[in-house]
């Protein structure tokens, strides 16, 4: 990782978000309990929490919560009434998640529901459609998360997934390992679905080198 990258991070947390005690509080209790740091990096969190306040959105999904920290970055951009389901399969992670959530003062605002994303998203289908879909668990299950998310969304639900760089690794061949196949045929998937539009950023910074990817549910096909 080139020093630099970490030292321009710090930089522009220093200008664009300064000191956040309560989100720093998360991380702490995170590394506390012994969760692995991958969460997402705090410029990301607030590009989360941006584009959440940009389609003012009420009802948001993300499926990976880990300790929580993406998930508070989202919370605190909905309005009176607005909700974050948020699903996680690790039972240590859930109960570090809630401590958070309550310390965060946001536990009114989401709920978290335990089990393997697979399982859970099938009882999310009365509850759709979401304005904002966050992807975030495990990779060689991405094509699956987004065929629910596509179920669970409506022409302008914005859906983002994490990890799609990979250190480079998702311009290669297609490869045997199930994480970067569950990568590349997301990727492949949203640049084929009519029903989607959709872009991917190569990020540099606290987490190395990786990226996201953004769509939107087009109101109507291409003509
Ligand atoms: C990268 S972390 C999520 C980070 C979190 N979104 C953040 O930025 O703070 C991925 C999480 O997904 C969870 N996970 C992995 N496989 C899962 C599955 N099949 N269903 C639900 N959660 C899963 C892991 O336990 C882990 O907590």
């Amino acid at each position: 990782m080139d020093g630099r990258w970490l030292e321009v991070d710090s930089f522009l947390e220093e200008q664009l978000l300064g000191s956040d005690p309560v989100l720093e509080a998360t991380l702490a209790a995170n590394a506390a309990a012994g969760l692995p740091s991958i969460d997402v990096a705090p410029l990301a969190g607030k590009l989360l929490h941006l584009l959440a306040l940009m389609i003012g959105a009420r009802r948001i999904l993300e499926i990976g919560t880990l300790g929580g920290y993406s998930t508070i970055w989202m919370a605190r951009a909905l309005g009176e009434g607005g909700r974050v389901i948020t699903l996680e399969a690790d039972e240590r992670h859930a109960e570090v998640a809630r401590a958070n959530f309550a310390r965060a003062g946001v536990a009114d605002r989401i709920e978290l529901r335990l089990g393997r994303a697979l399982d859970t998203l099938p009882g999310l289908v009365g509850e759709a459609p979401f304005d904002l879909i966050f992807i975030d668990a495990d990779k060689p299950a991405m094509p699956d998360y987004l065929s629910w998310a596509l179920k669970l969304s409506r022409p302008g639900t914005v859906i983002v997934g994490d990890n799609v760089v990979r250190g480079g690794q998702v311009a290669g061949p297609a490869s045997s390992d199930p994480w970067l196949r569950g990568v590349q045929r997301f990727l492949e998937m949203i640049g084929e679905d009519d029903r989607l539009t959709g872009t991917a950023l190569q990020v540099v910074g606290a987490r190395g080198w990786d990226g996201l990817a953004i769509a939107v549910v087009r109101e109507r096909p291409p003509a």
